[in-house]
């Protein structure tokens, strides 16, 4: 199916991202997991796990991302980075920190883990916890200080939606305090858990508009101290997202049960059926698994896409996100000012009140 020209040809996946597990301490408003979360008995065993680590590595990808879920709550989680490290990987882990301890960190880094981010839901503590669903906000702030004692590179996320945006200033200053490497500003992306309460979660055109200088202001202050990246709010954009770097392109995902998704919320489409680790190797699956070739290249764009430039940019945007507000994952990602379907998210920019909030079970 794949097409001539520069995004027809197969590169080499450069991440994966295992999420080893959906178990997680927290609750988050805006959890991009799944709706329906993978259950423990479900989860691939640990020879499963080291056995696809080992298989990412021979297939040429560079960079393992262990998230879930909270993949501390897997017992075996040194032993499969000791396996993934050894094959070459940098290993980087996503947690909420939540029952971390200096000793349990002190084997993780031992058995190979490199990088380390930690996710802040607001500057004020009440508030943080609410959106995690869990008194998680002091827990986090006392990792730091251990993460220190680490030759661990230490990335702090922020996540920004309509609840915190305002105090932006602050919340990058807290940041600032905990001195990390790098430090994102992440809106809430509306998947999962985060669509269900988008009308809470989703700023305001003035909240967005405020936060640009204050974004770049920022930049400008830590240049040279903190890498500021700083990802735009898809929703008040005019052209969409390069999302997963194009689809079967750089990344591949695996659920806690062995699937091989394109991207984080490709379950949601119909029809894709997801091949599963325990069957195949990753090399037959980033180049022959139907849920890989769907999306990939330009043979399925819309003839709006396939005649602009910037299908070399994006790639077509965000499949699930067409999906989610058209019903059709093929159509033209709305973002774009060229869909049809635009008028959807312009509307959806208006304020919205009196929406109560909806936690992942
Ligand atoms: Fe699936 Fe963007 S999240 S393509």
């Amino acid at each position: 199916m794949l097409t001539s020209g520069p995004i027809s040809s197969l590169p080499k996946p450069l991440s994966l991202i295992a999420e080893v597990t959906h178990r997680c301490p927290l609750h988050c408003l805006y959890c991009s997991n799944p709706l329906e979360l993978k259950r423990a008995e479900e989860e691939l065993s640990t020879a499963d796990w080291k056995r696809v680590f080992e298989q990412a590595a021979s297939l040429g990808i560079l960079h393992l991302h262990l998230t879930g879920g909270e993949p501390l709550a897997r017992k075996d989680l040194a032993e499969l980075i000791d396996t993934a490290h050894r094959a070459g990987l940098y290993v980087n882990m996503i947690t909420s920190g939540v029952g971390l301890t200096r000793e349990r960190l002190g084997e993780l880094v031992e058995a190979g883990l490199e990088h380390l981010q930690l996710s802040f839901q607001d500057l004020d503590e009440t508030t943080a916890n609410h959106i995690a669903g869990t008194r998680a906000h002091a827990l986090k702030l006392a990792l730091v200080p251990v993460l220190k004692e680490f030759p661990l590179a230490f990335t702090v996320n922020l996540v920004v939606h309509r609840m915190n945006l305002d105090r932006l200033e602050s919340f990058i200053g807290l940041a600032e305090e905990l001195g990390p490497d790098r430090l994102e500003i992440a809106h809430v992306q509306y998947y999962g858990w985060a669509l269900k309460n988008r009308s809470l979660l989703m700023p305001t055109q003035e909240q967005v508009d405020r936060s640009l200088p204050v974004i770049e202001a920022a930049k400008e202050r830590l240049r040279g101290k903190i890498h500021l990246d700083s990802v735009f709010p898809d929703y008040f954009g005019s052209f969409p997202k390069a999302c997963v770097g194009g689809w079967g392109r750089q990344m591949m995902l695996i659920d806690p049960t062995g699937q091989a998704l394109p991207c984080h919320s490709a379950a949601i489409i119909p029809g894709l059926r997801f091949d599963k680790v325990q069957d195949h190797d990753l090399a037959w699956i980033w180049e022959s698994s139907a849920a890989f070739q769907r999306f990939r290249g330009d043979s399925w764009m819309p003839e709006t896409c396939l005649a602009c430039p910037r299908k070399e940019k994006d790639f077509g945007g965000c499949r699930c996100q067409a999906f989610l507000l058209t019903g059709d994952a093929q159509a033209i990602d709305p973002v774009c000012r060229y869909s049809p379907d635009h008028h959807l998210l312009t509307e959806l920019r208006l304020p919205s009140n009196d929406v109560l909030p909806i936690w992942r079970g």
